[in-house]
Parts: structure tokens; sequence; C-alpha cells
């Protein structure tokens, strides 16, 4: 089965330049996938069409053998909020929000008692090496923890598709393996398919898969 798939997808960001041109990518339940290539060379414009936060200039996204276009909004919002994990590249934390709170907000949305969102958002912070930050809000956090919260977000409602953008990018090497560990290990856990841009070949070779955009 693919859970997520691209049909000839393309996209232009001017009227001769295009990122890139008939691409046909599928990722399956479990699977990982990992995107690289040049810095502008347009992974995190593929990774927001994945997830149907742009629109392509040709060709289609797919999930679960629907095509994006064909739902409404609303069936969009649903279908991020709850089968989509994202670890956007600048993170996009909530700001007057602790690290505790910005983590159980995707179980709130989807409907999980406050206690259950809880429990599994201290269960993964814990999990990050961040048991002693969980009530400090964003401003205060380094690059690397508000990264491991972003991170924490992404997988703590069990979506079934995990998009991340350069998730570990802030770490350290040690505590960036850490991270890479528990993404890889959740998802293969869960059934998630895991679609990550890495600049480090040796992160992209621990997954299943690698997609190189060349532009
Ligand atoms: N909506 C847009 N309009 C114009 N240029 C864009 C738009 N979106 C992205 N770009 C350009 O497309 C290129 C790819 O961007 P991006 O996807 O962020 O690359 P990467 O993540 O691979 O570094 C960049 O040169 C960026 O400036
Ligand atoms: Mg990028």
């Amino acid at each position: 089965m693919t859970l997520l798939q691209t049909e000839g997808l393309s996209r232009r960001v001017s009227p001769e330049r295009w990122l890139f041109r008939g691409l046909d990518l599928s990722v399956g339940p479990g699977e990982q996938l990992a995107l690289q290539g040049a810095s502008g060379v347009g992974k995190s414009t593929l990774l927001n069409l994945l997830a149907g936060l742009e629109q392509p200039d040709e060709g289609r996204m797919l999930f679960k053998g629907q095509d994006l276009k064909t739902m409404n909004e609303n069936a969009r919002l649903a279908l991020r909020r709850d089968s989509f994990g994202f670890v956007f590249q600048a993170f996009h934390l909530m700001p007057h929000l602790n690290a505790l709170q910005n983590v159980m907000v995707p179980c709130l949305l989807a409907g999980l008692s406050l206690s259950e969102a809880k429990s599994r958002a201290v269960a993964l912070l814990t999990a990050l090496g961040l048991a002693g930050v969980l009530q400090a809000f964003p401003a205060v956090l380094s690059g690397g923890e508000q990264q491991r919260v972003a991170l924490a977000r992404a997988l703590v409602h069990q979506p079934e598709v995990v998009l991340a953008d350069e998730p570990t990018g802030n770490l350290d090497p040690e505590t960036a393996s850490q991270a890479l560990d528990l993404l890889c290990q959740t998802c293969r856990d869960q059934g998630a398919a895991l679609v990550m841009v890495t600049h480090a070949t040796e992160a992209a070779l621990r997954l299943d898969r690698r997609f190189v955009l060349t532009g």
C-alpha cells in the first residue's frame, strides 16, 4: 500500500525557473525516505507540497490514493492535523506555550484527554533528554532544545506520515544521533511513513531510500 504518492509533480517559482518537474515519489507505511540536495534546490518546497501546504504547478499528490486537490480545505486541514506530523526547518513552536504544552497541542487537537496528552508528551520529551525543561518557554530554550521539542510535537499524536525538514540540523553529533534514532524507531514502531530532509549523508543512509533533488 502507498501512503503518500506524487504523480508528475512540478513546481515553478518563476516563469523560467522550475524547481522540479515530473516527480514521481511514493512512500508506504513504515517506509523511510531521505530527501537530499543542495541548498535552494526545493527540498522544503517539496515537503510543503507533500503536506498540501502548497499547490503544485503540475501533477498531483495522493494520500492513500486520494488526490489532495479533490479534498475540500476542511478535509485537508483534518488530514494534516490528525495524520501528519511536521518538523519545520524553523521549528515554529508556539511562543506563549511552554515545551510540554507545545507538545501536548497535537494530542488535544486530535481529541485525546489532557492526562493522555500530558503523559505522551512527557514520555517523548524525556526520551529526547528534555525532562528538565518541560516548563520552559521556547524563547529560553537553545536551538537544539527547540528542535527536539518540535520533533516531539511531530510524533506525539502518532501520525501516519512524518515530514521532517533537517530535524537534527541544530544538534551536536551525539544528540543528533539519539534524536534520529528516536525519530526512526518511533516511525517504525507506529508504521508511519517518514520523509526526512537531511544534509548529513550518514543520517540519510540510515533510512530505507535516498532521493536526491538535483535542480
Ligand atoms: N513561492 C515562491 N516564490 C518564489 N520563489 C520561491 C518560492 N518558494 C520557494 N522559492 C525559491 O525556491 C527555491 C527553493 O527553496 P526551498 O524549497 O526552501 O529550498 P531548500 O529547502 O532545498 O533549501 C529557493 O531559491 C526559494 O527562494
Ligand atoms: Mg529547506
